[in-house]
């Protein structure tokens, strides 16, 4: 009796892993998903859309032992609608774009009542690559709306990595509310009078690493809004555009900070501003520890600045009693031409004064220094800050 149980079970067995598909029977080894497998026209006209959730489906949803892939090939168009990729997923995903990835023009854009604000979300999602030698054209020459790029949610591990990205209608990539992501090696262009196309934009997001990135665009390079912790970023080049930016913070008596941010090896070509914290009268909070080192200025207008007193140049300037407390920042090794009169601009608040300003070997040519309630000691600066000992 027990025996011939045993031998119709093992029956069984032999039975149904002779039927599974032929994919299941190996537990490791990559697996990769082609969009045009999943339908995708890739003329950069037809909606792309459907058979890119396919693909990603499919690729977050993949059992294979090492990442799974999902393959954007080179030499096609793809046209897509607000899509968002969501995880968790069920193994460490990859993402390869060699083609180009399209977004809809102002009267084709589609979702839900109208109402999303980014075009590709990446959000939920732990161990993220995303490579390529594609590019991610926001097709913002038609409309500079209030729509943004391409942005991290609630991701940890991520890593983005050689592509170009253009004409964001809005910030061309956010990082917002993640962990240890790694950006590198990116093209980011926009034409200069666009405006709010900031190349990288974080918020509420700690460990987050920067590098050899390229950013020409209409207003920040780099910009580093509230919650922002243990970010360094190094070897990037930026202008046209608004420099490299801690704020606006504080802005309608919030309390917002930022701190231990390390910024390097810097070219800042024709920007407006170059390393700048900005800061609202009336809000709370602090920026501090920051260390601006090794920047070249060609010709940036104002290429040191911090601005206790921001306010979009209007309405409301007035002196508060409150202000987002701006302390323990260096600025070390910074050298070239400047645009302007101003070279150097510390504008702090008479409540809250600026404080450990610490400046090493600042050579700014030409124009002058200009300071109000800073305290702080510099060496070697030229144009010298009459506020700092
Ligand atoms: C994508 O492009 C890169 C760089 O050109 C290349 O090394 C890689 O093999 C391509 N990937 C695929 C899956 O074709
Ligand atoms: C910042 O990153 C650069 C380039 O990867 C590295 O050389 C440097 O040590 C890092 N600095 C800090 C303070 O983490």
């Amino acid at each position: 009796m027990k025996k011939s149980i045993i031998l119709l079970l093992l029956f069984v067995f032999t039975l149904s892993s002779a039927f599974l598909p032929s994919q299941c029977k190996h537990s490791s080894g990559d697996r990769t998903y082609n969009v045009l497998d999943f339908g995708a026209a890739g003329d950069g006209d037809s909606d792309d859309t459907q058979a890119f959730k396919d693909a990603w489906e499919a690729t977050c949803g993949s059992r294979a032992g090492s990442p799974a892939t999902m393959h954007v090939p080179s030499g096609s168009t793809f046209f897509l609608q607000p899509i968002v990729f969501a995880g968790p997923c069920t193994s460490d995903v990859n993402i390869v774009i060699n083609g180009t990835l399209i977004a809809p023009g102002p009267s084709q854009w589609k979702c839900k009542k109208n109402k999303c604000k980014q075009w590709i979300t990446f959000d939920k999602l732990n161990n993220l690559h995303i490579s390529g030698s594609g590019t991610i054209n926001g097709e913002g020459k038609k409309w500079w709306g209030c729509k943004e790029g391409f942005v991290i949610l609630h991701s940890n591990n991520v890593y983005i990595r050689d592509l170009a990205f253009m004409d964001s209608p809005q910030k061309h990539i956010g990082i917002d509310r993640s962990k240890w992501v790694y950006v590198t090696n990116l093209v980011i262009t926009a034409s200069e009078n666009s405006p709010n196309t900031d190349g990288i934009h974080i918020q509420r997001s700690q460990h987050v690493f920067i590098d050899h990135t390229h950013i020409a665009t209409g207003d920040d390079c780099i910009s580093i809004g509230d919650g922002s912790a243990y970010l360094n970023i190094s070897s990037i080049t930026c202008g046209p555009g608004h420099g490299i930016s801690v704020g606006s913070l504080g802005h309608n008596g919030a309390k917002e900070t930022v701190e231990h941010v390390y910024v390097s090896d810097v070219e800042l070509r024709g920007t407006s501003n170059g390393v700048r914290i900005k800061t609202w009268q009336g809000g709370r909070g602090h920026a501090r520890d920051i260390t601006f080192e090794r920047i070249t200025s060609y010709d940036s207008q104002r290429p040191i600045i911090i601005d206790q007193f921001y306010c979009n140049g209007h309405h409301n300037c007035k002196n508060h009693k409150s202000a987002v407390e701006v302390s323990n920042v260096r600025y070390n090794h910074i050298h070239g031409t400047s645009r302007g009169e101003i070279a150097v601009e510390f504008a702090c608040s008479e409540t809250v004064p600026c404080r450990d300003i610490y400046m090493n070997d600042i050579n700014l040519v030409s124009g002058v220094s200009s300071c109000q309630n800073v305290r702080g000691t510099q060496h070697e600066v030229s144009p010298s800050v009459p506020c700092l000992t």
